[in-house]
């Protein structure tokens, strides 16, 4: 999603913005820009990456950047930002849905938009509404706009002035050596802010006369606390050398270990009496985390024995919810500001649920609007694929499936003291990566990928999937192993690759079965299990072995090879993993 930044320094901030711009190029965009304001308002964005504005310099200590993800008018220098109209310029992050009415009527007045944008209409609006108060005129503009936004507007007539605002789209503040910032999110602050404060709906930020202040929708001042930001946020953006999915997946045994610590450090008495009392619970999350909800779902209905409705929060959102005061809500999301996740959120609480955050970041507005929180500590995740933070989610949501038995039966499972083995067992799937990078090289040209299992194993197949489509640019579809023959065997040829991914015993023949009915068919066939009885007697070309732990917990270590193959697959693609195409690693917007 795009990204701002905007700095107030006593010195020249287009480094600094330069710098927080690529700190931001994680989230995922197609164009950028920067606007200085030193004796005029300097211009520079272009389409395509942030380097591309390295050439260009202006002195001056107050300015605004941006990293735009296209949604209104394509990627193009016209349209990305800033955007600039009667001496103030703009950035923006969100979508004005009422932009089009709001552009009628300013082209009625006269004025002339040189971008599709639905962002120009803030920065005219703004100019039109200006009579010689800055704070004023931004509050009134954005009292018009429908949608969310997260913006940062500088003026000619003010140096050393920023003004901020925000609406369903995330805005911190930052106080650092380098001056006075407001950014979209924490980590492209780190190592260039010590104290962060957040600013929440129809909040305003003016930094002014060396200080950042707060405001509320009627412009009434507010008092914020600024805190120290996060240990493990910091150093992100410098875990480079190489690509950062490679870096993030070698992590996975230390992210374990480090979320395992603070699980058990964890004080789950105040969900205690609603834990014990659930009935029935939820589980929402959009994409990767989606996939760690279902295996919560399965983990909960077999072990605690309490029903668990997944639905990915997009569609929860508009669908007639059954969700009332008795429920239990539980929401998954690393960044923990997707908006869809967050109005799933929000609208469970507002029906009285009780809502239970799986998140990377403490200070997250889902950590916010949750009853209660698990904080992984996965560390901050730059690439756009998550890997760790799923490895870890599975973790939180195991965990809290351990509790769930707890409270229900007055006994942990018997997988319970075996999380610790966790971090063990992710390092030793790392010993398949050297078969791994021969199956990448033997199906760097497939077309498409089956990705089969059962039971909780389909999950992983559909993480699998999900990465290598994601990356690698390759179809594939995550199937559950007994549905192939309802129909998607009929895709089946000759070398038509299909992973299977069975580490349940019972339904070790189940899925033999399945790879069965595609190697008959003339397919190639990939196996991976933990159980070498399984491998021995399949008839996959391939097969790889996982580590042995308890069932339960081989979601956490079985994806490992899955994503390792899928940034292999990229790599030997000539692609980037970091920056797939089209994506964004933070959806802000619905
Ligand atoms: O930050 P979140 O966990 O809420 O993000 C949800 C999805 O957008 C995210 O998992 C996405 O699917 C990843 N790119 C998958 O690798």
């Amino acid at each position: 999603m795009c990204g701002i930044i905007g700095c107030v320094s006593d010195k020249d901030c287009c480094g600094a913005l330069y710098d927080g711009l690529k700190r931001l190029e994680y989230r995922g965009y197609d164009s950028a820009g920067i606007a200085v304001l030193g004796k005029t308002l300097s211009v520079c964005k272009k389409k395509g990456g942030v380097s591309n504005l390295s050439g260009f310099y202006a002195a001056g200590g107050t300015g605004i950047g941006h990293t735009r993800w296209a949604t209104h008018g394509a990627p193009s220098d016209a349209n990305a930002h800033p955007h600039t109209s009667g001496g103030f310029a703009l950035v923006h992050n969100g979508i004005v849905e009422n932009y089009a009415a709001l552009k009628e009527e300013l082209e009625g007045e006269g004025e002339v938009f040189s971008s599709e944008t639905d962002s120009e209409v803030i920065v005219k609006l703004i100019a039109r509404y200006f009579e010689g108060d800055f704070l004023g005129a931004v509050a009134r503009a954005v009292g018009r706009l429908e949608g969310s936004y997260a913006i940062a507007v500088i003026c000619e007539k003010f140096p050393g002035e920023l003004v901020a605002a925000k609406k369903k789209s995330p805005l911190v503040a930052g106080e650092g050596r380098g001056g006075l910032f407001v950014c979209s999110d924490i980590p492209a602050l780190s190592g260039i802010a010590d104290y962060i404060a957040k600013a929440e709906d129809g909040e305003f930020v003016h930094i002014a006369k060396g200080e950042i202040n707060f405001y509320d929708r009627a412009l009434r001042p507010l008092s914020k606390t600024f805190f120290r930001t996060q240990e493990e946020l910091r150093g992100a953006a410098v875990a480079g050398g190489g690509y950062f999915m490679r870096a993030e997946i070698a992590e996975i045994p230390r992210a374990l270990s480090d979320t395992l610590s603070s699980l058990e450090d964890k004080d789950f008495a105040p969900c205690a009496r609603i834990l014990r009392g659930a009935k029935r619970m939820f589980a929402v999350a959009c994409g990767t985390a989606y996939h760690s909800a279902l295996v919560f779902r399965d983990t909960v209905e077999r072990e605690a024995g309490i029903p668990v409705v997944c639905h990915t929060a997009g569609e929860f959102r508009y669908r007639p919810a059954l969700v009332g005061p008795q429920d239990v809500v539980v929401a998954v999301s690393q960044s923990g500001e997707t908006a869809d996740t967050l109005e799933a959120a929000y609208l469970a609480r507002s029906r009285g649920a009780f809502v239970i955050a799986v998140t990377n970041i403490g200070s997250s507005t889902l950590a916010a609007a949750a009853d209660f929180t698990l904080v992984m500590r996965a560390g901050a995740e730059i690439a756009v694929a998550a890997t760790k933070s799923y490895n870890c989610q599975l973790l939180c949501l195991l965990y809290l499936a351990a509790q769930l038995v707890f409270f229900k039966k007055d006994r942990f499972p018997d997988w319970f003291s075996a999380l610790s083995s966790l971090a063990e067992g992710a390092s030793a799937a790392m010993d398949c990566f050297s078969e791994t990078d021969r199956l990448a090289d033997c199906l760097k040209k497939a077309r498409a990928i089956y990705y089969l299992g059962r039971g909780t194993d389909l999950c992983t197949a559909r993480e699998g999937a999900l990465k290598v489509k994601e990356i690698a640019c390759v179809f594939a579809e995550g199937y559950p192993a007994g549905e192939l023959k309802h129909g998607s065997l009929a895709l089946v040829e000759e070398g038509f690759p299909v992973i299977c991914v069975s580490t349940q015993k019972n339904l070790l023949k189940k899925s033999e079965n399945a790879l069965a009915e595609v190697r008959s068919r003339g397919g190639f066939c990939v196996l991976f299990s933990q159980y070498r009885e399984a491998l021995a007697d399949s008839c996959a070309q391939f097969s790889c072995l996982l580590p042995i732990l308890p069932e339960p917990l081989m979601p956490v270590v079985s994806v490992i090879p899955l994503q390792y193959f899928a940034y292999k697959m990229c790599i030997e693609r000539g692609l980037d993993p970091d920056k797939p195409r089209n994506l964004a690693k933070s959806v802000t917007v619905e």
